[in-house]
């Protein structure tokens, strides 16, 4: 078993890192000295593969299993409601704690509720997605969608401990395993050169353990948590690297049509040849990160049917837009990353308009 730490003061915590770690949570609960009953929160898909095996790990605290509907409709503030009411029904009281056992879609639910609940109880991450095991059960980012836009009702609140089993990605669709290998690659092209050579040799019926890949993510993400917890350094906006124009994408396409990791492999592809004009990224670094995505079947190529138009106005609804000036991630080399504000709407209009 690996371990990374997220250095964060009194609020630190470890991500434990292997495979079959499922069953043997208990131990890292007890050396968290946590004595209330617990509440594993999964989803629909999720919970048959695995809620059992947790709920015999942890029997000493009594589980109350409660599963939403899978799909990002469950990030919402009814749900959110329904399971403190259910919580409440059962008698929970602030001792209690939550496992979220799931995507990122349960991550962000199950943590939010826990940062509510009688103001906050502690919980745990156990990530069963590759978006959820190298990005989202990491940093307390918290929440739910709103009916005006994705993920803007939500608290910072760090996990007590996040409980990484690899094996679970055995069981993850195709299209969502490489759908995690955008923010794999968007964490390569922003911290670690060697890691985004290494990606090229990868193969998912290659590589029965993914403890060393994961691992590294989430070292990368750590990190930068750590030196930016609330996103106000700067520090922090580096993970939006592809995320600007990705975003854009991902709305004008309307819900549904591509995964998040998807839009943002065509925003990775955009971010990276505006760096090769403003940032002096070399073409063939350009190429190289094309080469992955599309190793790991993610698009480059934006449709007809999707105007450009449509993405620069989802631009302009972006809160970070009407503020004037656009905080755009560039990498001048991989393995690289920093915060420009001189990049246009004009310049990003002609690199969507490069994706056709
Ligand atoms: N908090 C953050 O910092 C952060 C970062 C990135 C993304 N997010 C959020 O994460 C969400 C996306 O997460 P996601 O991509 O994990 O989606 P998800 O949670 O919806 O999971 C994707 C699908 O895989 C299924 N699934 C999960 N684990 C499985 C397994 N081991 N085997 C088989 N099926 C499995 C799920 O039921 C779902 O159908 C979005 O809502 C996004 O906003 C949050
Ligand atoms: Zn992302």
């Amino acid at each position: 078993v690996t371990s990374v730490e997220v250095a964060l003061g009194a609020r630190s915590y470890r991500v434990h890192i292997g495979a079959g770690l499922l069953d043997s949570s208990e131990n890292i609960c007890e050396s968290l000295g946590l004595r209330g009953r617990c509440v594993i929160i999964t989803d629909s898909h999720v919970e048959p593969l695995y809620a059992g095996r947790v709920a015999d790990a942890l029997s000493r605290w009594q589980p109350l299993i409660i599963t939403v509907s899978a799909g990002e409709n469950a990030k919402s503030l009814d749900r959110a409601e329904e399971i403190c009411d259910r919580m409440i029904l059962a008698g929970l009281d602030r001792s209690a704690f939550i496992v979220a056992l799931g995507g990122g879609v349960i991550g962000d639910l199950a943590g939010f509720v826990a940062a509510i609940y009688y103001r906050g109880i502690p919980f745990l991450q156990m990530p069963t997605t590759v978006v959820a095991l190298v990005d989202s059960s990491v940093g307390g980012k918290t929440g739910v969608n709103a009916r005006g836009g994705k993920n803007l009702i939500g608290a910072f609140h760090q996990p007590r401990a996040v409980i990484a089993d690899v094996n679970t990605l055995h069981t993850l669709p195709a299209r969502e395993f490489n759908e995690g290998f955008a923010e794999v690659i968007k964490h390569a092209i922003i911290r670690d050169a060697e890691l985004f050579a290494s990606l090229k040799n990868f193969r998912r019926e290659n590589n029965s353990d993914l403890s060393p890949l994961i691992a590294r993510n989430v070292a990368i993400k750590a990190a930068i948590v750590s030196a930016d917890e609330h996103e106000t350094s700067g520090e922090r906006a580096l993970l939006n690297f592809g995320h600007t124009i990705g975003h854009g994408i991902e709305n004008a396409a309307g819900y549904g049509r591509y995964l998040h990791g998807e839009a943002i492999s065509l925003g990775l592809v955009a971010a990276s040849e505006i760096s090769v004009r403003r940032a002096g990224l070399p073409p063939e670094q350009r190429n190289e990160i094309l080469a992955r995505l599309v190793q790991f079947n993610l698009p480059t190529r934006l449709p007809a049917d999707i105007s450009t138009e449509a993405i620069m106005a989802a631009l302009r609804t972006d809160k970070k837009f009407a503020a004037g000036q656009i905080r755009f991630i560039l990498t001048s080399r991989v393995g690289s990353a920093f915060v420009s504000k001189e990049i246009t709407l004009e310049e990003i209009r002609v690199a969507v308009e490069a994706l056709r």
